[in-house]
């Protein structure tokens, strides 16, 4: 496990060095990330580098037994680069070129650009491929510019051209003849600007997957021809952020890593464990957070702290969605720039910040529970398919105001979450081999492998949780010439009538246990049942369309059942829905706990098994433990029940007996 901060010594004179290194050791960091950001400290002139510098911070740190993470700067291009070409500068949607001084403004596509790239990426490989103390590289920071110039454009078209062949293909998946948008040359094709041809969007997405993608793999392929083959290569992807597909970029990493900002507020672990669960499904492993909030940041609109005790939590319950290291942004402010005022461990003075001894904790915590966690990772029953075109699909066209694909999405990961059941977030074309409940929130866009791999699913006893919108779209995001959820009515038995955007709330009852009454809200879906499908749930008086009409329906094939949910439930019905499906389905939780505390399990190959308990409540807790236990940190037996301060932390094994 690994603990450390993004550290920026080409921003102080390095006599400060030694002590910023003093104080990263003292607090129990083994990891640094570094030099994501300073090409025109190693690059100062084009073609002269620089990097004697940096491989005295990497040993300065190795000296005090931390390792480093190298990040590659490409996502700070600098003024010599930028004034001689200016063409490498990314390009708006109103044609307005980047300026220099912010990060991130090159255009992914420029091959000038790539050309720069590859030669710092280069240099920084030969003198460090062999460095015994990089144990991974970052590429980039965060990719997330979209450019808009001619030659972005021009390969676009090329991109189409090479997915459609034909322009009479292309104009007929977008049904281009609505408007007059019909095309009969690839260079009429436009960057879609604003709301466009929903198809049109589409392909953009999937062209700017294609561009980072390309652009990510020669950094990759040069790393590859100079570094150690154990070290491994990463990009820091942002959570939910959408503009292109992770799974695609994550194909070509070795590992997934993330940045967990909480922004303005405190940690509401019910829907963040869900951006940690997606990060480890990337690429179904373990994953590193590699940057998350020393206490506030700088950028929100109210940069509060987190409250006492909760960044300890926060680095806890990452840990128990599977992080193998923490890192936090950033060590020590430079006296300038655009962060100034972002939270830090190290002051300006060069002196540790009150946070510092929150975080001070964590080290010595670590490496007491480190040797019980290495080798474990969460271990889920149930899985929530997620795909990027979906949520596209959805955004650009909502249909009411407060349809937002990822509240719809946590909707369903809350009530698992508050009962410490664990989840897998996938993508919606992986293996569904080892789950006995998959949920698919808004499935909207169908292929024939998906709708065969949820059959294959339910009919090998699965239980499977069909969503609102399910089966309305095919890949190229145009309408099925079917009523929704097209291929899967059979499975699901049920098929739409007809789709509400709803502008009050809708009263219902339900029967999956006794009869309650609720409402839903946002959409509503009028289903007819199947033949051998049966309403769950049913809308009352409301537009008189939907009045005594299924709202929720159920089907049994073999050992295996699909549910169909067509409308947003209110939480309390949303809560009883989910309980009563997951324990249909068999599924446990991993502990019971009051309301607040979270209980997260890591499991070994061999079984061996460490629960990670948090406390995020402000309130003292207290947790019966169902087995007897030893405390990681103590490695001394546990009393039952266990006492939980607000933010509390107890990482503990079953005692060998229990084991
Ligand atoms: C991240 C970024 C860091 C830093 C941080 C501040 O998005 O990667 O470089 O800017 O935000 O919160």
């Amino acid at each position: 496990m690994r603990l450390g901060a993004a550290w920026y010594p080409e921003h102080w004179p390095e006599e400060h060095w030694t002590e910023d290194v003093r104080l990263m050791r003292e607090a129990g960091m083994n990891v640094s990330r570094i030099a994501e950001f300073a090409w025109s400290t190693m690059e100062p002139a084009e073609g002269q580098f620089n990097l004697d510098w940096l491989e005295r911070a990497v040993s300065l740190l190795a000296d005090n037994g931390i390792a480093t993470v190298l990040g590659t700067p490409t996502a700070a291009p600098p003024a010599w680069l930028t004034q001689a070409h200016p063409t490498t500068l990314a390009v708006d949607e109103y044609g307005r070129r980047a300026q220099h001084g912010n990060r991130c403004h090159y255009c992914v596509n420029s091959p000038i650009y790539l050309d720069f790239c590859r030669q710092i990426v280069e240099a920084m490989a030969i003198r460090f491929g062999q460095n015994p103390h990089i144990i991974g590289w970052q590429l980039d920071n965060e990719y997330n510019r979209v450019c808009y110039c001619e030659e972005c454009r021009r390969e676009f078209q090329q991109f189409l051209k090479k997915r459609f062949d034909t322009i009479e293909n292309l104009n007929q998946h977008w049904s281009t003849a609505y408007w007059s948008e019909a095309y009969n040359d690839w260079r009429q094709i436009p960057i879609p600007i604003g709301y466009h041809n929903p198809g049109l969007m589409l392909e953009w997405r999937r062209f700017i997957t294609e561009s980072y993608r390309r652009y990510q793999h020669q950094q990759i392929a040069i790393l590859r021809r100079y570094i150690k083959p154990e070290v491994w290569i990463t990009h820091n992807f942002m959570g939910w952020f959408d503009l292109f597909d992770h799974y695609e970029m994550a194909a070509d990493l070795d590992l997934a890593a993330w940045d967990n900002y909480i922004g303005t507020g405190q940690l509401d672990y019910t829907a963040n464990g869900a951006v940690h669960d997606l990060t480890r499904g990337l690429k179904r492993q373990n994953f590193w957070l590699m940057e998350t909030q020393p206490g506030h940041v700088n950028w929100s609109s109210i940069n509060n702290d987190l409250n006492h005790g909760a960044v300890r939590a926060m680095a806890w319950h990452a840990i128990g969605h599977g992080a193998e290291a923490v890192l936090y942004w950033q060590w020590r402010s430079a006296l300038g720039g655009q962060e100034q005022y972002h939270g830090t461990l190290i002051g300006p003075d060069g002196k540790p910040r009150l946070l510092y001894q929150e975080i001070h904790q964590i080290g010595p915590d670590l490496s007491q529970a480190g040797d019980a966690l290495s080798g474990t990772s969460p271990k889920a029953e149930v899985a929530m398919l997620h795909s990027y075109p979906d949520r596209w699909s959805v955004m650009w066209q909502k249909h009411h105001r407060d349809f937002d694909y990822i509240q719809h999405f946590i909707h369903y990961y809350r009530p698992l979450a508050e009962r410490n059941i664990p989840v897998d977030v996938i993508s919606d074309h992986a293996s569904l081999d080892d789950y006995k409940l998959v949920i698919a929130p808004c499935l909207l866009i169908l292929d024939d492998k998906l709708v065969e791999s949820l059959t294959q699913f339910v009919k090998g006893g699965g239980h499977l949780i069909l969503t609102l919108r399910t089966g309305m779209k095919d890949e190229y995001n145009a309408l099925l010439p079917s009523r929704q959820p097209g291929p899967l009515s059979r499975l699901a038995g049920c098929r739409v009538e007809e789709y509400y955007a709803l502008e009050k709330e809708v009263p219902l009852f339900s029967i999956w246990r006794d009869v309650e009454r609720g409402n839903c809200s946002i959409w509503a879906e009028r289903l007819e049942v199947g033949d051998e499908g049966h309403a769950l749930a049913s809308y009352a008086k409301s537009n008189g369309w939907l009045d005594n009409k299924a709202a929720v329906t159920m089907r049994d094939e073999r050992a295996g059942r699909a549910y169909y949910v067509g409308t947003w439930l209110d939480e309390t019905m949303q809560r009883s829905f989910m309980e009563f499906a997951s324990d249909e389905a068999g599924v446990k939780p991993v502990m019971d706990s009051s309301k607040g505390v979270e209980v997260c399990r890591r499991v070994a190959e061999d079984g061996r098994t460490v629960y990670i308990l948090i406390n995020h409540s402000r309130e003292p807790a207290q947790l019966d433990l169902p087995f007897s236990a030893t405390n990681l940190f103590t490695q001394k037996a546990l009393e039952t029940p266990l006492d939980l301060e607000p933010n509390g932390v107890a990482v503990i094994a079953p005692a060998a007996s229990d084991n």
